[in-house]
């Protein structure tokens, strides 16, 4: 059955079993907003703070974040939150006049960069930045044609939404867009999973040209997690890379959900494959919560847009959005987090192996530092279980632990926390679903 809210793990509309301060406050907000909007979860979450990897609910429940990457560096951060503060109380303007923190903060983001990554723009959100770094390898290609992954979100403006197929069969692909299956680890082989992936890239790269768009660029969230999180084995987007630059197309590495260290490997998703992308589209960590997003680019990538277009970007980098994300690269070296990612997802991915060797449901873990997916199947022959994820995402918020779900199928738990989250964070989390599949599941259901 499709899923009617096109959204894994939406709010269903029952208010039954809901508290009734929280069921009125639904009401009123169902009568005020578009019905666009989704909430999360069965027993959808009223948070009224937060700190660190903590959220706390209007009716005083701790919930342990384990979701959340845009407070990468932890919910209310004190640094973010006092940078941000004194910069608000002393200057906030725009890019047009002379402000140095601006050019401070884009030599320090640049210098985690290699060559020839060497310019950046900087937008509020990174569905403008995905739509600014199109335009860019249109301008600069001369061809329209972009390929995507076919569970991909990119984003909400018009470029973006067409790129972003995981918003549900209403939402429109642009009809110079070519969609590929992105590989899938646990029903292909992962020994030949990216020279597969890089024939189906090649074969759209025709597509486009029968069509006569001709190939401006493919765009690749570097961690792939709407297409389920597909990040082994490292290397994997390597030779669709190959086959796009062949081809005189930009590879477009969209770390919005990969960046700024959660992969525990580095800064960038990109890098971790040992990809060389003509642009980067950054957001979400970037301001821990602030809007700010970029576009990091290769020189060839920006100039000739950059001189023969202006680009102005009304609050995109002003000074209260370049200071909290000045705090975050503050915070992210002086408190080691990208160590931390490293260290603590590899002992939650540990954990989640043991569990899936005594609980059969469990068809595969995977992920990387903090970035973690454990993929739901059932019966012999191991087809996707969208339920047990959904009911797994559910039963662990009853128990106090935010997670949600992803994937072409839905089955996949995506488990994405600030990246402050300690040892003892992770033990949580896996006592919290082993309890959840030790309780809930019924032998018929893991068989
Ligand atoms: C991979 C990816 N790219 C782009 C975006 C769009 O970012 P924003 O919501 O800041 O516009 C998102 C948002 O979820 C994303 O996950």
């Amino acid at each position: 059955v499709p899923n009617p809210t096109h959204m894994a793990n939406a709010y269903d509309g029952d208010h039954a079993r809901l508290d009734p301060a929280v069921s009125a406050l639904i009401q009123r907000r169902e009568t005020v907003l578009a019905p666009s909007y989704r909430l999360f979860y069965r027993k959808p979450v009223n948070p009224v703070r937060g700190e660190g990897v903590w959220l706390y609910d209007a009716d005083g429940e701790r919930l342990l974040d384990a979701y959340n990457n845009v407070p990468a560096v932890g919910h209310s951060h004190p640094h973010v939150a006092r940078l941000v503060h004194d910069q608000l109380g002393v200057l906030n303007t725009h890019t047009r006049y002379l402000t140095e923190p601006l050019v401070e903060y884009s030599e320090r983001l640049l210098a985690l960069f290699p060559e020839p990554l060497s310019k950046v723009v900087y937008t509020c959100t990174g569905s403008e930045a995905v739509d600014l770094a199109l335009r860019l390898a249109r301008y600069r290609t001369g061809a329209q044609g972009v390929i995507c992954t076919s569970h991909a979100y990119h984003g909400t403006t018009a470029a973006a939404a067409e790129i972003s197929p995981s918003l549900g069969p209403n939402n429109r692909i642009g009809d110079h867009v070519v969609l590929v299956d992105a590989p899938d680890l646990l029903r292909e082989d992962p020994g030949t999973a990216a020279t597969e992936f890089a024939q189906r890239v090649d074969r759209a790269i025709e597509q486009l040209r029968s069509r006569g768009v001709g190939l401006a660029a493919m765009i690749v969230d570097s961690v792939l997690s709407s297409d389920g999180v597909q990040d082994e084995p490292v290397g994997l987007l390597a030779p669709a890379a190959d086959v796009i630059r062949a081809a005189g197309g930009m590879w477009i590495a969209d770390e919005v959900q990969s960046g700024f260290g959660r992969l525990g490997a580095g800064w960038w998703g990109f890098s971790r494959h040992g990809l060389h992308p003509d642009l980067v589209v950054l957001g979400k960590p970037m301001g821990n919560g602030i809007p700010i997003g970029a576009v990091v680019g290769t020189v060839d990538a920006m100039d000739r847009f950059g001189r023969d277009i202006r680009y102005f970007n009304t609050f995109g980098g002003n000074p209260v959005s370049i200071a909290a994300a000045t705090a975050v690269l503050d915070v992210i070296e002086s408190d080691g987090l990208i160590a931390n990612a490293r260290a603590v997802g590899g002992r939650l991915i540990d954990g989640l192996g043991q569990m899936a060797r005594r609980h059969r449901s469990i068809g595969g873990v995977r992920g990387s530092g903090l970035f973690v997916a454990v993929e739901f199947v059932i019966g012999a022959d191991r087809s996707p279980d969208a339920a047990t994820a959904g009911m797994v995402v559910n039963e662990l918020r009853e128990r106090g632990v935010l997670i949600s779900a992803s994937g072409r199928f839905e089955n996949v738990l995506k488990i994405r926390p600030p990246l402050p989250f300690a040892a003892e964070h992770a033990d949580h989390l896996l006592a919290a679903l082993d309890d959840v599949l030790t309780t809930s599941i019924t032998p018929t259901t893991s068989s």
